[in-house]
Parts: C-alpha cells; structure tokens; sequence
C-alpha cells in the first residue's frame, strides 16, 4: 500500500508520518519509508541524530543506478540516459517489491530500528534551488516517482512517503501513485487552501484524499475543518507531548504515546487498509503513461533527443500477477 503525506510547509507531515510508520512498525508488517520533503527530517524523525541522517544515501545521487537496474531489458528503453522520471516500465523491466532485497535498496535505503522493529529509509537528498520550479527535470522526486512506477506492493507490506504539495508533483504525476493521500492540515485557512487546491488537482484522477487535522485543540478547530473539509476530514490529532519529548532527543517508548493519537494512527491504518479493494491497476498504468506522454512532449524529447513515446509498451499492466511471473 503507498501512502502520502502531503501538506502546507509545517503542518506536521513529517510528524504524522513517522508516527504512522512508528505504528505500522509495530505490526510487525514491512515499511518502507521515503523522505521525499523539501526540508528533509523523516530521519530525525524516526530517531536518527544528526549524523546518522546526513550519512544517508541520497536517491537522486543514485539516479544512474536506479535507472540502470529498472531499466532491466526492456527493449524499447535503449539505455539509462534515456530514461526519465515518467519512463514507464514494460515488458522485460525490473520491478521491485516491498519485502525483497535488490540493488536500489542496497544503494539508497538504511535500516532503521524502532524500538525493535525495522523500517527501510530512502531519502530523496537535500533539495537546492535548482530543484524547485520549473526545472522539474532537475527534481529530486523523480527518483521516487520512478520507484514507485516499478514498485509491486501487496495488501500488507507498506510504502509512506513525506512530500511536500508541491506544484512538481503535480506536473510529473506524482500525486497520483498513492492508495491514499493524507493532507495535513492545521485548522487554518492556510491549512485548508492547500487542501482546496490538492482536491482541485486529484479529482480528474481517481486520487483519494483525506484530511488529517493536525495541532488540533478543541470544539472551534474541529468545527473550523468540518466546515472547510467536510467529509474528506478523517481525524484530527492534537498537541502531542510524546512528539514534543522527541523532539528534545528523548524519544520515550512508542508504546507511551497518547491514547487519542494511537487511536488516530490506526483509523488512519484502516482507512489504508480500506483501498486496497478500490485498487485498479489498468487505471495506475494508464496515468503513467498520460504523465510520461505528458514530459516527453513538454522537455524529455528535446532533452534526451529521443522520442520518448517509443518507451510506452501498450500491452504491459502493472500488477501483483506480473510480478508473480516475473
Ligand atoms: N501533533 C503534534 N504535537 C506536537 N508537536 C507537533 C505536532 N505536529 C507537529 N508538531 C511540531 O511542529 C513542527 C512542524 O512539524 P513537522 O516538521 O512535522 O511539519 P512538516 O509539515 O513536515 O514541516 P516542513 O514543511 O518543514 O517539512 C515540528 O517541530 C513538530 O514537532
Ligand atoms: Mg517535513
């Protein structure tokens, strides 16, 4: 299952979503999780100090070898320098999956202890100014979003993803990998105008969004994103003192954090959970492909001087079943 957190700069992304994989940990079920923010603090999050988190392999530093291995043969993509962050995967591709090893793991991902459990980390790196804008082909996310194009999960094994709402997922289609995206917002108008336009953009798409309120503290804020959100507000959290005792470089045991926020993290589960029936592979192909149609005519082609259209292979379907031939 792919998760995102997205949300205005501060609202509590990174927070909720290393309290989500902290929970999803617990159930003893696979996680992979992917700091893919601007500002870069999944880490630190999830207990690394300082320096453990800037030891961290960057994804878009790896891009040759993500590309590389991907890439596998696949005949219509003749060679790494061609592919971009859209290139879709088709016959003769690698694909990865969720409980294996592989290089792009060994490459990018470090294991993460919580309190016994084990998480994979992958991080897209720092972001420079050269990455935000409109050089959408500098951007680090693309090393996610081809991931997540080649990326097989299954019912119980898990991918969470920090990012911000920017306006590069929305130009490469980023937006639309995910079973579910979790907006976080506070409740203000800010908080929520990110929501308005997030919606604006996934409803031609099949994305399911839901609010996650967030520094939340009593009767007004509840009724202020009611009002604002409506249905698609699925919980709120609060002030948390577990997440403030982290946040001094004492984390106490996960099993000590608040009860309300336990509850929050495992309707968040099961509304996860919940998507999986909702899945519709033919659906996640075919907006891949919209999406790389989409770059190649706008700056791939002329990038890589190849017609970037070829490397569509108008028979291949994502899914659990090619994998399982593969
Ligand atoms: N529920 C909460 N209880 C206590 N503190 C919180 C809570 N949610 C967020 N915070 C604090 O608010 C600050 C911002 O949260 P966080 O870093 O998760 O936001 P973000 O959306 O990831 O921000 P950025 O856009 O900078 O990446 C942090 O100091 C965090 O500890
Ligand atoms: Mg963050």
């Amino acid at each position: 299952m792919k998760i995102a957190f997205v949300g205005k700069g501060g609202s509590g992304k990174t927070t909720l979503s290393s309290l989500f994989i902290r929970h999803l940990a617990t159930t003893g079920r696979p996680v992979v999780a992917v700091d893919a923010d601007i500002n870069q603090h999944l880490g630190a999050a999830l207990g690394l100090d300082e320096a453990e988190a800037a030891a961290l392999p960057a994804m878009g530093e790896r891009l040759p070898l993500i590309k590389e291995y991907l890439r596998g043969d696949n005949p219509r993509i003749a060679s790494a320098e061609t592919m971009i962050k859209t290139t879709p995967p088709g016959e003769g591709s690698r694909l990865l999956r969720v409980r294996e090893d592989n290089p792009v793991y060994d490459a990018c991902a470090r294991p993460v202890e919580l309190d016994g459990d084990t998480v994979r980390l992958m991080v897209t790196g720092p972001f420079t100014d050269a990455d935000l804008g409109v050089a959408c082909y500098h951007s680090k996310t693309g090393a996610v979003e081809l991931c997540l194009n080649h990326l097989v999960d299954g019912r119980d094994e898990y991918v969470v993803v920090d990012m911000t709402a920017g306006s590069d997922s929305f130009a490469s289609g980023m937006f639309t990998r995910f079973d579910i995206t979790f907006l976080v917002a506070e409740p203000t108008r800010k908080g929520v105008s990110v929501y308005r336009q997030y919606k604006e953009y996934a409803r031609d798409y099949g994305v399911v969004l839901k609010v996650v309120g967030n520094k939340v503290q009593g009767q007004d804020d509840l009724d202020f994103l009611r009002a604002e959100v409506g249905d698609d507000l699925l919980v709120t959290v609060g002030h948390s003192d577990w997440v403030r005792a982290m946040e001094k470089g004492r984390p106490p045991r996960f099993a000590l954090l608040e009860d309300t926020n336990r509850r929050a993290l495992r309707l968040l589960q099961t509304a996860v959970d919940a998507t999986y029936e909702l899945r519709d592979w033919q659906r996640y192909t075919h907006q891949m492909v919209h999406f790389h149609l989409k770059n190649a005519h706008s700056w791939g082609n002329e990038r890589t001087g190849a017609d970037l259209a070829a490397q569509v292979d108008p028979g291949f379907v994502l899914g659990e079943s090619v994998a399982a031939n593969a």
